[in-house]
């Protein structure tokens, strides 16, 4: 079958973008501009820098304000019902805004993927452009051609969901939004179907990317400024395997892992998500001994209930996590262990419960993503959902939230007093003299300057930092992060002396 993206014809959608931009910007006098609002994962985080990315290849800008948008995309998450309730919130929001055709308004993403959301789309929110399919960015250009050219007669909403594409939009342009910490497609979809789960229904089956194009944009991100990749997939364990069980040959995810952590010039490797029941030997023995290779991983448990998990389908035990953390801590020293967790999975009990605080306790997770389960429609958990429980599942939830923080504490308590590496992100959102960053073992700390005003006529630039690993004392200690100040002898990077 031939996929809707050959190179040719995408090329070709993109000129036309760029000349009704050109159009658009002799008519109003300004360049287009573009918003995108993002939900849900890092796949779907870098999703939108593809699609930014063509934008801005087209000849559009970021808008400054969602107000003053020539377009609006939603880039959507249906992991739990929060996520979706938050887009239909939003897009009802801009009914009011929309006045002759403008801004277009394009959706995107998981929610996309489901007849019952695109069915609400077209019924209720008509005003709504144009619909693509999950990571569908190759189509974006066609979408909004169509409905530029569709504008002047009576139109509904262009459902392009089923439009053919690559898996991986390879030669796109990209606009990253950090240049510094680069998220990296190696595969996409889930074959694990745990019972709760919807994303195996939206993002399809696992489809590896071959190997060397993966190291070919790790080695132009880096090249482009990064100092850190983020290697993603939704189990990047089983990296490979899809091309294996059809014959052709592909290294796993140990090999790939290696291979990036030599990419010359780059600092760190970090990858997500780990799934329990693949994280093998080989892939301990590559995290333990690599020094470019990120000392954390984050290893979803879900519940520590065997009874449970075999409910989950996630085909392991909590004996065999507990086996896995441990090699792991063992593997390098100090290297820091993250999780998820659902409370409440239909038929959970108080002792099944008290399973996952005993896990957590023995594992000591240095910070965990806790989650309310949320039935989803399709999935086979959702049909034994009991919405009386609503309340004792709350309850617990909060049981587990103050464990965790007490436990996420104590890790971040241990580091206090110490000197570590921070990779800095920019100013942080509540103080524009703080900067935050991450540490190597993925610790969120907020980065305070030593005076620098007194003695220095010409204080140095703070935003020369930005993308580079500084050194931090370590002050103080939260649940969920950490406080220091920029080390004094650090030098930045033009030789001010800060
Ligand atoms: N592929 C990854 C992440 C998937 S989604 C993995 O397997 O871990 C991220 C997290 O959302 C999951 O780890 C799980 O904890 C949570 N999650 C997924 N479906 C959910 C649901 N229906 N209700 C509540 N939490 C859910
Ligand atoms: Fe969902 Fe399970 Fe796949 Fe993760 S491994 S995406 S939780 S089905
Ligand atoms: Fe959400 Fe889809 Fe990611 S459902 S979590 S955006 S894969």
């Amino acid at each position: 079958m031939e996929t809707y993206s050959n190179k040719e014809q995408i090329k070709d959608d993109l000129s036309r973008l760029r000349e009704w931009s050109l159009t658009f910007t002799r008519d109003y006098g300004r360049l287009p501009a573009y918003h995108i609002q993002t939900f849900g994962c890092q796949q779907n985080d870098h999703d939108s820098e593809i699609a930014a990315g063509i934008l801005e290849e087209a000849g559009l800008v970021p808008a400054l304000e969602l107000e003053s948008s020539d377009l609006v995309l939603f880039n959507t998450c249906s992991v739990r019902a929060n996520a979706d309730d938050r887009f239909f919130g939003h897009v009802g929001r801009l009914k009011p805004m929309k006045q002759d055709g403008r801004p277009i308004i394009g959706v995107f993403g998981c929610m996309m993927e489901q007849l019952i959301h695109r069915d609400t789309i077209l019924t209720s929110f008509p005003f709504v452009d144009f619909l693509l399919g999950a990571g569908a960015m190759e189509v974006l250009p066609a979408a909004i051609l169509d409905t530029l050219e569709a504008s002047s007669r009576k139109k509904k909403t262009l459902d392009l969901t089923k439009r053919d594409r690559d898996a991986f939009a390879e030669e796109m342009p990209v606009r990253r939004t950090r240049n510094h910490r680069a998220l990296v497609t190696i595969m996409t979809g889930c074959n694990n179907f745990c019972s709760y789960c919807i994303v195996p229904y939206t993002r399809g089956r696992e489809k590896s990317r071959p190997f060397e194009d993966i190291l070919e944009e790790v080695r132009r991100a880096v090249d482009g400024g990064a100092a850190e990749i983020m290697l993603l997939g939704q189990n990047v364990n089983s990296y490979g395997n899809d091309m294996r069980r059809r014959g052709e040959e592909s290294p796993g995810f140990p090999r790939l892992l290696e291979e990036v952590a030599q990419v010359p010039s780059l600092e760190l490797v970090r990858y997500m998500t780990s799934h329990p029941k693949d994280l093998s030997d080989e892939l301990i023995r590559v995290i333990g001994t690599s020094p470019k290779v990120e000392p954390h991983i984050h290893l979803p448990l879900q519940s520590g209930s065997d009874r449970i998990l075999e409910k989950m389908n996630r085909r392991y035990t909590a004996d065999h996590y507990l086996g896995l953390v441990r090699k792991l801590r063992d593997s390098r020293p100090g290297m820091t262990v993250t999780t998820d967790l659902i409370v409440g999975y239909p038929g959970e009990t108080e002792e099944d419960f008290q399973a996952t605080l005993w896990l957590m306790e023995e594992a000591r997770f240095d910070a965990a993503f806790t989650f309310i389960y949320s039935p989803r429609t399709g999935t086979p958990a959702a049909e034994l959902y009991d919405s009386e429980e609503r309340d004792m599942i709350q309850e617990r939830f909060e049981r587990l939230v103050n464990l965790q923080n007490r436990l996420s504490l104590e890790s971040n308590q241990k580091i206090i007093g110490k000197e570590v590496d921070v990779l800095l992100d920019g100013p942080s959102r509540r103080d524009p003299d703080i900067f935050s960053g991450r540490t190597r073992d993925d610790r969120l700390v907020n980065v305070s300057f030593p005076s620098m005003t007194s003695l220095q006529a010409d204080p140095p630039d703070k935003n020369a930092l930005i993308g580079q690993y500084v050194p931090v004392l370590i002050e103080k200690a939260g649940s969920f992060s950490l406080e220091g100040r920029l080390d004094k002898k650090m030098d930045t990077q033009d030789g001010a002396d800060i």
